[in-house]
């Protein structure tokens, strides 16, 4: 990969697309509802505003026909319509919106796109599961419409952070002009948000460590390490000394994914309300779930008015990820190829699915299956390693979704579907049996 050449491309593609969205005097934005979604949208919106756009965005869970039809009831015919962090896998669904359409994006292109500009890494050679999220793409779009929109780096590095990507290639040169404008800048550490170090070690869940949610022994192994107060307020001998208990714990099973989300570079936002990258991440996610999606995007434009909410609000969403990930540890079951369960009103298949791959047992995708009523969500996620050895769980989810009458679709290593009542275990079969052909030689270690 010539990175100097590919962030070139991409760059000429953020330049065209800024090109169209300055002829227009209103815009109507649809973007994803969790943190990579919600931050997209908050770069957008204050791009537009810094320009006298005028803008109307929505936030949904996934892009179906019922958003298309919303986007025909509530878009003039002279609006052009932006999608940020989706769109360029519903390439069929979007072609029936007639206006203007640019898509700011990092999920694989499907089929022939309808957007006049699709700004997506993927056509420019750069793997968008890993390298740049769709914040990042919206913040190059950004940059393109002003340089001086730079300020709106730390939400590009959140939405990146909240897609558990990686900050070398685009990522890193988005995290290096951050840090230089002295938007972001980074302290080392154990990854996890602000607050009493007990109380913050109990309900994250990740990283997902023997003692999560478990306050009594939590209380024992700071006592042993002799470390009380705020995690912000450590000083270096006590970071040192918890960060290498943590590693410790780490060592046994964990994937290296699991060991860079723990430990190491913690970047802090100067210019956002929430300042920690974990608790913005967390707060923003927990708007998106509860659709509280207009408190999820306030506070990416900065108004405090219900941070305290959304708050207390990421807490107890925490405490209910870490409740359902060790409930889902009894339920496991192994396939051929990969790891799975199948649960009933389970909230977080994603963090699930996440845990397991990453903490429990990296020799194996995990597939996450949630009956809620009438609806059937199901989440995939591998490890780095493993799409290195040919996983593609977008295609997997997508092909076993098709089978079953669902639709499903993602990045590589992360990916999701939803598939009609009855199914799962059809559907199961159908990913294991297709993750089987793409790790062939996959058996586990003896
Ligand atoms: O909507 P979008 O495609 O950007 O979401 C990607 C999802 O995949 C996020 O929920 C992110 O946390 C998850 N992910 C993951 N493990 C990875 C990469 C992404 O769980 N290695
Ligand atoms: O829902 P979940 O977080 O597991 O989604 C993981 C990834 O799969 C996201 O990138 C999401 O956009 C994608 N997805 C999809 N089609 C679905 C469900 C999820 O493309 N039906
Ligand atoms: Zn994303």
């Amino acid at each position: 990969m010539n990175l100097n050449i590919e962030m070139q491309k991409l760059k000429e593609l953020a330049r065209e697309a800024a090109d169209i969205i300055e002829k227009y005097e209103h815009v109507r934005v649809i973007s994803h509802n969790d943190a990579d979604g919600l931050t997209s949208a908050g770069i957008i919106c204050q791009a537009l505003l810094r320009q006298d756009i005028r803008y109307h965005t929505s936030i949904v869970p996934r892009l179906d026909k019922s958003v298309v039809d919303m986007v025909k009831e509530t878009t003039a015919d002279d609006d052009l319509v932006i999608f940020c962090d989706m769109g360029s896998g519903q390439s069929d669904i979007i072609s029936e919106i007639k206006q203007e359409i640019v898509v700011l994006d990092h999920h694989v292109p499907v089929g022939e796109s309808p957007a006049k500009v699709l700004v997506n890494p993927h056509i420019v050679g750069i793997d968008g599961a890993m390298h740049i999220s769709g914040s990042g793409v919206t913040f190059f779009v950004s940059m393109e419409m002003e340089p001086a929109n730079i300020d709106l780096a730390g939400l590009a590095i959140a939405g990146a952070v909240g897609d558990k990507q990686i900050f070398s290639t685009l990522n890193g040169h988005i995290l290096e002009e951050a840090v230089n404008a002295e938007v972001v800048s980074i302290k080392k550490g154990l990854k996890i948000g602000d607050g009493d170090i007990a109380k913050v070690l109990e309900y994250t869940p990740e990283p997902y460590l023997d003692i999560t949610g478990d306050s009594e022994k939590i209380a024992q192994f700071l006592d042993f390490l002799g470390i009380e107060g705020k995690i912000e307020d450590l000083n270096p001998d006590q970071t040192k000394a918890l960060t290498s208990a943590v590693a410790l714990k780490l060592a046994k099973n964990a994937s290296p994914e699991a060991v860079d989300a723990a430990i190491g570079d913690i970047y802090i936002l100067n210019n956002e309300i929430v300042s920690n990258v974990y608790d913005l991440v967390a707060i923003l996610n927990t708007c998106g779930k509860a659709e509280k999606y207009g408190m999820g995007l306030s506070i990416c434009l900065k108004d405090k008015t219900h941070l305290e909410e959304a708050r207390d609000m990421a807490i107890s969403h925490q405490i209910s990820i870490v409740e359902n990930i060790k409930k889902g540890m009894d339920m496991v079951k192994e396939g051929k190829s990969i790891g799975y369960l199948i649960g009933t009103d389970m909230e977080s298949t994603g963090m699930i699915a996440s845990t397991f791959v990453r903490y429990v047992n990296p020799d194996m995708p995990f597939v996450a299956v949630n009956q809620v009523d009438d609806l059937v969500k199901v989440s995939a996620r591998g490890t780095r390693a493993l799409v290195g050895k040919g996983l593609d769980l977008s295609f997997a989810l997508r092909e076993a979704a098709k089978l079953v009458g669902g639709e499903g679709g993602g990045h590589n290593v992360a990916s999701g579907a939803s598939i009609p009542p009855g199914t799962a275990e059809q559907f199961i079969a159908k990913v294991d049996e297709i993750v089987a052909e793409q790790l062939p030689k996959q058996e586990k270690a003896e």
